[in-house]
Parts: C-alpha cells; sequence; structure tokens
C-alpha cells in the first residue's frame, strides 16, 4: 500500500509544478520541484528495503511533511486546499503503521480493511479535488452572472431614470391644467352667481324705471298746475315726487350694494380674514344658489328652510372664500333634490335646509337636502379633486375639494358628511371662532 503515498507525494509536486509553470515564480521553484520529484522516486525504491509497515511510516512522513511545508508556502496558497486533500491519506498511514506495529496479529489478519482504508483516503484526494474544482467553476459562473447583472441594473436605472423624468413632466403639465381647470371653476361658478345676482338686480331695477317713469307724468302735471296758477295742487304734487325720489334713491342703493358684491366676489380672494356674520353670509348665498339655479331652469323650486340662531359671534373668516364653499354645498344640495325629482313621485317636495349655530369654539353650518343621498361606495371619494357623478360639462368635481382647502386648510376648520343614500346628505362646515 505504500505505493499509494509515493504517488500521492508524487502528485502533489507535479500539481505544484503545474500551477506554477507561467507564473513568474516558477524559476524559483523549479529546481526545488525537480529536485523532489527526483527525491520521492528515489524514496520509493529505497522503501523496498524496509519492511511493509516501516514503508507506510516513510510513506506518510513523506507526504505529511509536502503537505505541511506546501501549506506554510505563500507562493502556493491557491493549491493549499488541494495540499489539505491529502491529510487523511497521511493519517492512513500512520495509523497503518502503529496497527502493524502494536497489533501484529490484528493488523495482519485484517489487512485487506486497512488496504481498503488506504485506497480511500487516496481516492478521498481526487474525490474532494474534483468537487471543488466544480465550486471554482460555479464561482466563476456566480461572478460572471453578477457582473452581467450589474450592467443590467445600470441599463435599468438609466431606463427608469428617464421614465422618471418624463412622469415628472407630466405631473407639470397635470399641475399647470389643474391650475387651469381651477380657474374654470371659479369662472363657472361665478357664472352661477351672476345669473343669481341678475335676478336679484331685477327687482330693484323694476321699481326704479317705474317710480321714474311716474316721477316723470308727476312734472308734467305739477307743469299743467302751476300754468294754472293752482299753486296748492303743485305743492301737493311735488310732495309726492320727493317721495318718489327718495324710493328710487332707496332701490339704486340697493341695486348699487348687489353690484358691489359681485363686484367683491368676482375679486380674486384677498385672503384677508375679518369677522363675518355667517347667517348674513350663509342667507346670501343660498338665495344666490337658488335663484343662479331658477334663472336655468325656470320650473324647478325648492323649499329654503333656515334655521339662524340669533346673536351668534362674528367668525374670523374671509368672506369670499366661504362664500365660494357654501355656493357649492348649496349648488350640490339643489342638484341632488332636482335629481332626486326626476325619479321620485310627485308627493316629493325638494327641501335645503341651513341652519347655523355656536357649538362649544366653533360655529357650525349645516347645510342638509332631502336628495339622491350618496352612495357609501364613492363617500370616501367625494372630497378628491376631479371627482364628479355629474355628467361632463355640469361638475368638474372642484368644488368639495377647494371647499376642503378653504375649511380645513386655511381656516383650520373641519367638514363632516353624513348622508343616507335616497333620503338625503347633511354637510356640516366647523369653523372656530
Ligand atoms: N348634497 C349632495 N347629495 C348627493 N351627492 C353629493 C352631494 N354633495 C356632493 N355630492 C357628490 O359628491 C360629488 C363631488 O362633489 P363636488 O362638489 O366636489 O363636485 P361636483 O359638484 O360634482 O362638481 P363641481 O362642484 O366642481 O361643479 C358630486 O358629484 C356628488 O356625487
Ligand atoms: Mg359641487
Amino acid at each position: 500500500m505504500d505505493f499509494f503515498y509515493f504517488l500521492a507525494a508524487f502528485l502533489i509536486i507535479r500539481r505544484l509544478n503545474k500551477s506554477l509553470k507561467f507564473s513568474i515564480l516558477y524559476p524559483k521553484w523549479r529546481t526545488m520541484l525537480s529536485t523532489a520529484t527526483w527525491m520521492i522516486i528515489v524514496g520509493y525504491f529505497a522503501a523496498f528495503a524496509l519492511e511493509d509497515i516501516y514503508q507506510d511510516l516513510v510513506g506518510s512522513a513523506i507526504l505529511f511533511g509536502l503537505v505541511y511545508y506546501g501549506a506554510k508556502e505563500q507562493d502556493f496558497a491557491a493549491q493549499r486546499s488541494y495540499l489539505v486533500n491529502n491529510i487523511p491519506l497521511a493519517i492512513a498511514g500512520v495509523i497503518n503503521f502503529l496497527f502493524g506495529l502494536l497489533f501484529a496479529g490484528f493488523y495482519d489478519k485484517y489487512e485487506q480493511y486497512f488496504g481498503w482504508g488506504t485506497l480511500i483516503a487516496f481516492a478521498w484526494i481526487f474525490g474532494k479535488w474534483a468537487t471543488s474544482k466544480k465550486q471554482e467553476e460555479e464561482l466563476r459562473i456566480s461572478t460572471e452572472r453578477r457582473a452581467e447583472l450589474e450592467s443590467l441594473v445600470q441599463e435599468r436605472t438609466i431606463e427608469l431614470q428617464k421614465q422618471k423624468d418624463e412622469l415628472q413632466e407630466t405631473l407639470q403639465e397635470l399641475k399647470t391644467t389643474q391650475a387651469q381647470l381651477i380657474q374654470s371653476e371659479k369662472m363657472a361658478s361665478l357664472g352661477e352667481l351672476t345669473a343669481g345676482i341678475a335676478h336679484e338686480i331685477q327687482n330693484p331695477l323694476n321699481f326704479v324705471n317705474n317710480f321714474s317713469e311716474v316721477t316723470a307724468e308727476l312734472i308734467e302735471e305739477m307743469e299743467e298746475e302751476l300754468n294754472k296758477g293752482d299753486k296748492e295742487e303743485a305743492i301737493a304734487i311735488a310732495a309726492d315726487i320727493k317721495q318718489n325720489l327718495e324710493k328710487i334713491m332707496h332701490h339704486g342703493k340697493r341695486a348699487d350694494g348687489i353690484v358691489k358684491g359681485m363686484l367683491q366676489h368676482s375679486r380674486a380672494s384677498s385672503n384677508i380674514k375679518e369677522p363675518t356674520d355667517i347667517n348674513k353670509l350663509a342667507d346670501e348665498y343660498l338665495r344666490l344658489a337658488y335663484h343662479g339655479l331658477r334663472a336655468k331652469d325656470k320650473s324647478f323650486n325648492a323649499e329654503l328652510i333656515t334655521h339662524f340662531t340669533e346673536g351668534l359671534p362674528q367668525a374670523n373668516l374671509v368672506p369670499q372664500d366661504v362664500g365660494r364653499v357654501l355656493l357649492n354645498l348649496f349648488n350640490n344640495a339643489f342638484y341632488a333634490v332636482k335629481e332626486k325629482q326626476k325619479s321620485a313621485d310627485t308627493e316629493f317636495k325638494p327641501a335645503v335646509e341651513v341652519t347655523t349655530l355656536a357649538k362649544g369654539k366653533s360655529l357650525e353650518i349645516i347645510v342638509k337636502d332631502n336628495g339622491t343621498g350618496i352612495p357609501d361606495d364613492i363617500k370616501e371619494k367625494i372630497l378628491q379633486p376631479f371627482f364628479t357623478t355629474k355628467p361632463t360639462g355640469e361638475g368638474t368635481g372642484l368644488g368639495l375639494s377647494l371647499s376642503y382647502d378653504i375649511v380645513v386648510k386655511a381656516h383650520s376648520g373641519k367638514i363632516d358628511v353624513k348622508s343616507k343614500p335616497g333620503e338625503g346628505s347633511e354637510f356640516k362646515i366647523s369653523l372656530p371662532i
């Protein structure tokens, strides 16, 4: 069996030789390695002179020595694991020797098995080596694959960056569009307001026109009386004229006030908070919303119910902005009752109810309608910008989202929604005093 130790030692030298062949270290080791080869060959034949078990001892000692020096040497670092693979064979040699020496009978009886052991230890070297070669190959493949992946990741990153840039551009475009939509939404609500205001102005203007006409006639009459010399009658007519002119002035002022209000609304929001009477504000916008709607659809009628609590403290707010909120709530409420009327029986009476009250440190404005109500599945979405269930042209879906911005963000208030589908909705705005 001693043959295997020498063979293993011989193969180690060959391997070291091969591993250095193309390296700058080769000249340094060449002589040493070829000397070692010859020494092993000579040693092998010389060992024939010894007893079997001593052959084992010499063989494994040579092997141990080679492994020890080889593994220690930095220049053979790459072969270290191959060298270590030889240790079991060297140990097998020592075991063979010890058993042969100490338990000769036993050793002789089972020599065959000792032989197998040595053979297995020899085979182990190459078995291990083959698997480690496989691992090496796997390692090489995985390194290559990693490099491939890295370049792929780099490509993807560039692609993603490009997509991100494109998205950012789109976002910018969307923002611009949104700003434009908000502007057009403002214009639309202004249009509705204008219709309401026109209706309001119509009334005082009618008075002014009628009284002017009557007054012109009275002046003619007065002239006639003066020509006739009836001074008393002329004075009486003059008193009537005076009264009429006062009425004209009164209605003229009313129209003036309404126009001023309209101008105030059309102006960009001043963003200046001022103490405001919410009863007056709510009443004003309720009427404007209603008349605005009626101007478009003469057949529409709804009951307006108001519960304005008297003597409420003034709230510090931007009147035009909160006015816009109320206008949207009223418009939504009127729209909902109008929709319900389409499908309800003739018994149905559309009603929109406004309540104001003080609660703790807040003022509350509650707008309630008996319209279509809001289905549960869309309740969460109604505050989102552009969410609308109205047909194109009738709603942009910005009303409540703007209302939310105005009430919650700008006035630190709250909007609560309660609704029973089919029965109606209630929007409550709370504003800090
Ligand atoms: N009082 C209400 N009754 C029933 N549904 C309502 C009521 N108020 C709001 N909604 C629902 O919420 C949606 C969003 O309302 P929002 O005021 O934000 O937009 P819009 O009224 O559709 O459009 P816009 O106000 O921009 O003209 C409405 O389309 C409607 O479906
Ligand atoms: Mg709306």
